[in-house]
């Protein structure tokens, strides 16, 4: 991305880092910028410890959430909120302004035009799309497709960024996350719900799973809107065997629930086609139509269906 290679620019020059604090006006801005209002330096740094690394961050929190933090008291959230919205514009934003932060967005091409044309282009920056499809539907293999393309040069369908894939049958922590996000233009959770499938089990742990989950997927929102990345989660599905599979054939269903529909701002269906052919169909979006697109696995990775 563009503030990916500025960075790269800078480095080279040898740029001091307060001067390179000064330039990145336009993308997140670093909690460090809080010094420049009077909050002392070991603040900033419970702040960043905390997770929040970014003044968006602080910003956006809410204020019960700062108060937690060890060691910042009560009045010392008040001077944190205040020299933060000096620096964030808090309240509306005008439908120009809006616009502006649109043509921001960048589209990472998957490799098959086909899917290119139904998406627009391709997976968003700055927002969450998630793939979900039975196994072998191509989940992983889109997401490793991906982590090329978002290297390429923007004219060719790339972000310019690096990528970062989180296979999520290990562990690791999401708060963790937040401190590198912004070296990357892609971020991949293969898969996103697997880990809820394993260590919850049973109805009695449903609200507990439901409520890890929506924190875990509000930290990915977060890494999506502060930093412009375009975050790509998979997940599985499960059968649905009510009354309605009698009669429409077997049925499958995202796992995660509301939860898991509401986080995603693109929900994209994967299922199997004819031998090596993929079907891709977008469920739900803010912009695009329900269209459907056919692609291929190859050796290459994704492609369009050779015919
Ligand atoms: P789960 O993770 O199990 O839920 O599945 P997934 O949706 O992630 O499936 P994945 O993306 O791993 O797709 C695997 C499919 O890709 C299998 O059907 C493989 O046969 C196929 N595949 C993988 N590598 C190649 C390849 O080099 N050439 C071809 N033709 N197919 C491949
Ligand atoms: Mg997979």
């Amino acid at each position: 991305m563009a503030a990916m290679a500025g960075q790269q620019q800078r480095q080279q020059k040898g740029v001091t880092e307060q001067e390179e604090i000064d330039d990145v006006q336009q993308g997140p801005i670093p909690v460090e910028q809080l010094q420049t209002s009077g909050i002392a330096a070991v603040d900033v740094k419970k702040l960043k410890d905390a997770g929040l690394c970014t003044v968006e961050a602080v910003a956006y929190s809410p204020r019960k959430e700062l108060l937690q933090i060890k060691g910042i008291s009560d009045a010392k959230v008040d001077k944190i909120i205040e020299a933060a919205s000096k620096l964030v514009p808090l309240g509306f934003t005008s439908a120009s302004q809006l616009h502006a932060q649109r043509l921001e967005i960048i589209q990472i091409t998957s490799g098959s035009r086909e899917l290119d044309k139904i998406l627009e282009g391709g997976i968003e920056t700055g927002s969450i799309t998630e793939l979900y499809g039975e196994f072998r539907s191509g989940k992983t293999q889109l997401c490793h497709t991906l982590c090329v393309t978002c290297q390429l040069p923007l004219d060719q369908g790339g972000g310019e960024g690096k990528a970062l894939y989180i296979d999520a049958e290990g562990t690791f922590r999401p708060q963790r996350l937040l401190q590198i996000a912004d070296r990357f233009a892609l971020m991949i959770v293969d898969s996103a719900t697997a880990l809820y499938r394993t260590d919850f089990s049973g109805r009695g742990e449903l609200s507990a799973r439901q409520m890890h989950l929506a924190k875990f997927l509000r930290s990915l929102q977060k890494l999506a809107d502060e930093f412009g990345v375009a975050v790509v989660i998979t997940n599985q599905v499960v059968s649905q065997v009510d009354g309605s599979a009698m009669f429409a054939g077997p049925q499958v269903k995202p796992i995660g629930g509301n939860i898991m529909a509401h986080a995603s701002t693109t929900r994209l269906a994967l299922r199997k086609g004819r031998a090596e052919e993929r079907i891709c169909k977008v469920i739900s979006s803010p912009c695009l139509a329900e269209a459907e697109a056919r692609f291929q696995i190859s050796p290459e990775g994704v492609t369009d269906v050779k015919d």
